[in-house]
């Protein structure tokens, strides 16, 4: 699988749909695959949503309930669940055609179950671009219309409708922001209370491929304004997602309880996808996390987070108040399950290095080097690193000006094949695929200076499937 698509929540369910090619562990004729939650921790596999047709492969998209009818494919009482999708026709891709990429809905009348093709499809048809795709529909609750946002190719394009079948173009945004080391793909856009504060701002997310902070994939944001029709921002730096590089096409729920606003991505990178040292288990999703906005050294700072509901499978396995670590004292702690573990800590705005490791040898090493502001995931001897020269070859960073509290909180998760890493409640994120020969069972806490680190925990992580 790749990319999350169709988030919605409805009826006290989570939809996640995503990019899936049944016959095979690598990329190929796409469709949609399906899950679904009620907590956002434990999923069940539905049947396949949505098949390949003869107006091509089904890319990646969005999902809404039209609770008002406003399409005409439901009705009041069972609304449709409405997914808006990229087709990528193969056949013209073949034939050498530029215009492959085109934008077609579907609908299901019980609750994402079953689906219909929508018979006038493409709704937004494409005669001129090569990469036109990732629409992201949502209801906009202030101007009272259905939003879609897309990319074309190094720019982002906003449409309006009234009926999700109509679309109108507005206005595009991007060609002279941001980063584009690659082709934009699977944009989102929301608005955000600034935490604390009675201030909105609308966030526009953009993955680009490649051109990511430590390589390959990875996601940008705008912060900015949107009235419905035009997304303008004055921001002039590239902003991350997240720096690690495992956390791509990530998108957020329509719908989501409680206004919140929870993220998904897919915790891989397009270097070394089809290569991971994986059999039947080829790509995972991140855990949810939950996005806020804060202002930090006077600029807005997208933050995202595990969704809380992690808490419900854990077991505190270890736990410590208080342990004072330097360069000559590391503290090792020996424990077997760190491979599905989370390991939650503060820690003084100083030096810390921090090792998981196993006896074959595997180590991974994070570090805060809070002189230079700057942290790093080096996961070159992680384990097998060699199926694809890009995935061991740097230590991979994050500038971490935005670390300005004298505490730091640590949240990292691990799981058998990946990595998520959260500073001060996700003001950054690193996110990273590891494949180590044996699970880590040595966890060593070490600093250049003299650390006090506060209120540890190892957490063990019931398994969810
Ligand atoms: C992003 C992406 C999308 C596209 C899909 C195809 O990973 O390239 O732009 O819709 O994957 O699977």
């Amino acid at each position: 699988m790749n990319d999350p698509n169709g988030m919605v929540y409805y009826k006290g369910v989570y939809h996640l749909f995503y990019q899936y090619y049944p016959e095979d562990i690598v990329w190929g004729p796409m469709h949609w695959g399906h899950a679904t939650s009620s907590d956002l921790i434990h999923w069940k596999h539905q049947q396949i949503a949505l098949y390949p047709d003869e107006l091509g492969y089904i890319f990646s998209g969005s999902a809404v309930m039209d609770i008002e009818n406003t399409s005409g494919l439901g009705t009041k009482e069972n609304p449709a669940m409405i997914a808006v999708f990229t087709y990528h026709n193969m056949e013209f891709e073949k034939a050498g055609k530029i215009n492959t990429q085109t934008q077609g809905l579907a609908y299901s009348l019980d609750e994402g179950k079953t689906w219909k093709k929508y018979e006038a499809n493409p709704i937004i048809n494409n005669t001129t671009l090569k990469d036109f795709r990732d629409p992201k529909v949502f209801w906009n609750a202030a101007t009272k219309q259905w939003n879609l946002v897309l990319v074309a190719g190094d720019r982002a394009q906003f449409y309006t409708s009234s009926n999700l079948l109509q679309w109108k173009l507005e206005s595009e945004f991007g060609q002279d922001k941001g980063a584009h080391g690659g082709v934009w793909e699977c944009p989102d856009v929301f608005p955000l209370k600034i935490n604390g504060t009675k201030e909105e701002k609308w966030v526009l997310l953009v993955s680009i491929n490649p051109g990511g902070p430590n390589g390959g994939s990875a996601t940008q944001y705008f912060v900015g304004d949107f009235d419905g029709k035009k997304f303008t921002t004055n921001q002039k730096e590239t902003k991350w997602v997240d720096y690690g590089t495992d956390n791509y096409a990530g998108v957020t729920y329509n719908d989501a309880p409680n206004g919140e606003r929870l993220f998904v991505g897919w915790m891989s990178n397009w270097n070394y996808a089809r290569n991971t040292p994986t059999t039947n288990w080829r790509s995972a999703m991140t855990l949810p996390r939950t996005l806020s906005l804060s202002k930090i050294n006077g600029d807005y700072v997208l933050q995202s987070k595990p969704v809380a509901q992690i808490n419900t499978i854990k077991t505190t396995d270890y736990s410590a108040k208080k342990m004072v670590v330097s360069k000559e004292n590391a503290t090792t702690l020996n424990y077997s399950n760190l491979n599905q573990s989370q390991i939650h800590f503060t820690a003084e705005n100083k030096n810390l290095k921090i090792v998981f490791s196993n006896d074959a040898n595997d180590s991974l090493v994070l570090e805060y080097d809070a002189k230079n502001k700057l942290f790093s995931v080096d996961r070159r001897q992680s384990g097998k690193v060699d199926f694809e020269k890009s995935f061991g070859e740097k230590i991979h960073t994050a500038p971490t000006e935005n670390l300005t509290t004298a505490i730091i909180d640590f949240q990292i998760v691990v799981d058998w094949s990946s990595i998520e890493i959260f500073l001060n409640g996700g003001v950054y994120s690193l996110t990273e695929q590891i494949f180590p020969i044996q699970p880590y069972n040595k966890l060593t806490i070490q600093s250049n200076d003299k650390q006090v680190i506060k209120n540890i925990t190892i957490d063990s992580l019931k398994g969810v499937w």
